[in-house]
């Protein structure tokens, strides 16, 4: 029988849900940390095989999570398209600007194959290393999240660079998307036979475009890579997040193929399950803080997410990643709420 995590992909409902955090390896375990000095930097980290596995199942040893997620960044594939990155201490992602016409002739697809090679490898240690019980989640960030970053250099308050891209110059943003979409199925494909069970595109900043535009650069390169995925591997669900979707995550949900979506810390579940068709999972949406804080605020917010997702096939999450000032004796008490419900 296959594990909770795919059941639930598959449209079962189980109770107690299954259980994994976004960001579950990371900057508030103590034995993350100790290995991040040794590594050096980042992008070391992520494409040292031996490391970066190691990290993939810390989560896992400590907490029992139903489902391990590759340990890796949604930057490395522009990266491996020969993009420039770097991750500044304190800064996070720094990249070149994405501008002109000029600059798609710059990212290289055949470079894709030899760069990923160590991310490969750490999908089939992390694969090897686990549970048969657990299953390992590769993933990739969505074409236009990827865009977001390549355009503004680094992270944004508002991502105002590729909105009016989107508005000023569509052909050149359409053709940007359109690489990352067939770059984006090779990675995620190459990550299922490497051994990943289950995949999910980051579309972190998918809220800040008009509706119009939504439909354009998320929903519709979503649907393209889901489809050209599922002629490949048709066993393999693919969870989307868009976050900050509101509304749209009805349209999302039906329209782009996925088998699950992950709905964001503010997503009302009332209204985000009465959009999501019935054949659709979900996956959320703690507010991290809750996590951070613990006690009551932590047993009330789970509780309010448990008693909304009862019956339907929900993976228990965060509605964002985990922060570092998370205390981890906090997560043991999110695991052993969610495993008792
Ligand atoms: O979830 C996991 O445990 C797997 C690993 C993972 C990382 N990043 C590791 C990471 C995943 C799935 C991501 C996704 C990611 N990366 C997203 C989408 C999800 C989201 O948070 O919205 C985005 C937007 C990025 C880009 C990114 N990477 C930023 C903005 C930063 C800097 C902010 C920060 O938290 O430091 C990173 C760095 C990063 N990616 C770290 C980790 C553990 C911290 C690096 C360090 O250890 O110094």
């Amino acid at each position: 029988m296959p594990n909770p995590v795919l059941r639930v992909l598959a449209g079962e409902a189980l109770w107690p849900p299954p259980i994994w955090l976004m960001r579950q390896a990371g900057r508030y375990l103590p034995e993350y940390r100790e290995l991040r000095a040794k590594a050096g930097d980042f992008i070391a980290l992520c494409t040292t095989p031996e490391l970066a596995a190691e990290v993939t199942l810390q989560p896992i040893r400590r907490y029992g999570f139903d489902a391990a997620i590759l340990f890796s960044d949604i930057l490395m594939l522009p990266w491996a398209l020969g993009w420039g990155l770097a991750f500044k201490e304190g800064e996070g992602p720094v990249l070149p600007r994405f501008e002109t016409e000029a600059d798609l002739a710059l990212l290289d697809p055949a470079r894709v194959p030899a760069a990923i090679g160590p991310i490969l490898e750490t999908v089939r240690r992390s694969r090897a290393g686990l549970p048969g019980t657990t299953d390992l989640i590769g993933f990739a960030g969505s074409p236009f999240t990827v865009a977001c970053y390549m355009l503004e250099g680094g992270g944004s308050k508002d991502f105002g660079r590729i909105r009016l891209m989107a508005h000023a110059q569509p052909g050149l943003l359409a053709r940007l998307i359109d690489l990352l979409v067939a770059s984006t199925v090779e990675y995620l494909s190459a990550q299922v036979q490497a051994g990943a069970d289950a995949l999910m595109l980051f579309d972190s900043w998918a809220g800040v475009l008009s509706p119009l535009l939504f439909r354009l650069h998320v929903t519709e390169p979503t649907r393209r890579i889901v489809e050209a995925l599922r002629t490949r591997h048709p066993s393999v669900p693919v969870i989307g997040f868009p976050r900050l979707a509101g509304v749209q995550v009805g349209a999302y949900a039906a329209q782009s193929g996925v088998g699950a979506v992950a709905l964001d810390t503010g997503a009302d579940l009332a209204i985000a399950l009465s959009l999501v068709p019935a054949g659709v999972a979900t996956q959320g949406n703690l507010d991290p803080m809750a996590l951070v804080a613990g006690g009551r605020a932590l047993e009330t917010e789970a509780r309010f997410v448990l008693d909304a997702v009862r019956g339907r096939p929900h993976i228990f999450n965060l509605g964002h990643g985990i922060v570092p000032q998370t205390p981890p004796e906090h997560v043991a008490r999110l695991v052993q709420l969610v495993r008792s419900a």
